[in-house]
């Protein structure tokens, strides 16, 4: 069994801990976090032998029973954990965002090669059964060419307060960054990777820096200091002709949360999480609604993720997310964030 130690035991790391509970090639070993409390409720809760709690990411990262470093830290921490456990020899399971910037997954992927490890990014939403599904359907050419793709993921006053995810220098950006990459990665994956080749986008503070602006997670007033966006949108073009719009918020008047995505293709069209088929039978004037579904999964897309992870490990094969990928996506993100810098489009060719 390959050993694996968990470096930040927050938030999501618990998403995580079924997956290493479930997979046949590999097992939870150790963990660290910099915050002692949050280390022993954790520990405790794992039964993870005291010797191997660690308030030190290096102490972790150099103990040479460990194979695979899974990182679950804030962000802007990802790219310094990354680097240094494939240094050390470990395979890297990191969190979405991969890196806070595409400089950052560079240097990610610079230091993959140097170690021969494999590295992935947990975008557990493609291992979402629907979303699998999904994949299968557009693979199959059920939706024609795909000239056209929505995705939007908007919340009413759910701002994440902790000092992770508000601050720039944590998070490296907003929901643009936190939600934004979840979908993007989804479709493009969904899409088969077309390139990027224009971004023309907007991020702001509009809401949540208001006095006595709240969050209705936890019920917190958000810190005042709060310098990440609230709001981003984006209109991006690909090397195919495809063209996409992204719309993320964590914070704006709107009547709850609501979250989609939609494939427009010459064929069909496709939307998620509905899991419906729109068409035209021309011949017959008739328009069809289909629905398609997916098998019952035991795991979460949290926990598949890790034990995709493991076996690729074990099996030597591709990394199920690789940095390329991530690259690709945030790319467009960092275009984005650049584009309301300069007020104009960002060509990417
Ligand atoms: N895939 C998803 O659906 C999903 C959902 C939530 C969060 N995330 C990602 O997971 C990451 C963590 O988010 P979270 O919600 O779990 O945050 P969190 O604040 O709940 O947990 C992070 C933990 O990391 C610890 N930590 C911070 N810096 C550290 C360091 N240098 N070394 C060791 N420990 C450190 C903190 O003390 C905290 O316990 C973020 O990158 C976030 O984008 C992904």
């Amino acid at each position: 069994m390959l050993k694996v130690g968990l470096i930040g035991v927050g938030g999501i790391a618990n998403s995580h801990m079924p997956g290493w509970r479930a997979s046949a090639d590999a097992e939870l070993v150790a963990g660290c976090d910099v915050n002692a409390d949050t280390l022993t409720a954790w520990g405790d809760k794992n039964e993870i032998a005291t010797g191997r709690r660690y308030s030190c990411p290096a102490d972790l990262i150099n103990n040479a029973s460990i194979d695979i470093v899974d990182i679950c830290v804030p962000s802007g921490h990802h790219a310094e954990l990354a680097i240094a456990a494939l240094d050390a020899g470990k395979h890297v399971l990191c969190e979405k965002p991969l890196a806070s910037s595409a400089d950052q997954i560079q240097q990610l992927i610079r230091a993959r090669d140097r170690s021969g490890k494999l590295l992935m990014t947990a975008q557990n939403m493609r291992f979402d059964p629907l979303n699998q599904a999904a994949k299968q359907e557009v693979a199959a050419g059920r939706l024609g060419t795909i000239y056209h793709a929505r995705g939007w993921w908007l919340r009413r006053g759910e701002v994440p307060t902790s000092p992770g995810f508000i601050y720039q220098r944590n998070s490296g950006g907003g929901p643009c960054i936190d939600l934004g990459v979840h979908h993007l990665d989804l479709m493009l994956w969904l899409m088969g990777h077309p390139r990027a080749v224009s971004v023309s986008g907007t991020a702001g503070l509009h809401l949540a820096n208001q006095p006595g602006a709240f969050s209705s997670w936890g019920g917190e007033n958000i810190p005042g200091d709060i310098d990440v966006e609230d709001f981003a949108a984006g209109f991006i073009r690909f090397d195919n002709g495809v063209t996409l719009i992204l719309e993320v918020s964590w914070m704006l008047h709107h009547p709850q949360e609501e979250t989609g995505l939609w494939l427009y293709g010459t064929r069909a069209g496709l939307q998620l999480p509905a899991a419906r088929i729109f068409q035209n039978n021309n011949e017959a004037k008739v328009r069809y609604d289909l629905g398609f579904s997916a098998p019952e999964s035991p795991h979460t897309s949290h926990a598949a993720e890790c034990i995709a992870f493991a076996r690729a490990v074990a099996h030597h094969e591709p990394s199920p997310v690789p940095a390329e990928e991530s690259l690709q996506v945030q790319l467009i993100l960092d275009s984005l964030y650049a584009s309301q810098q300069s007020g104009r489009e960002v060509r990417l060719d």
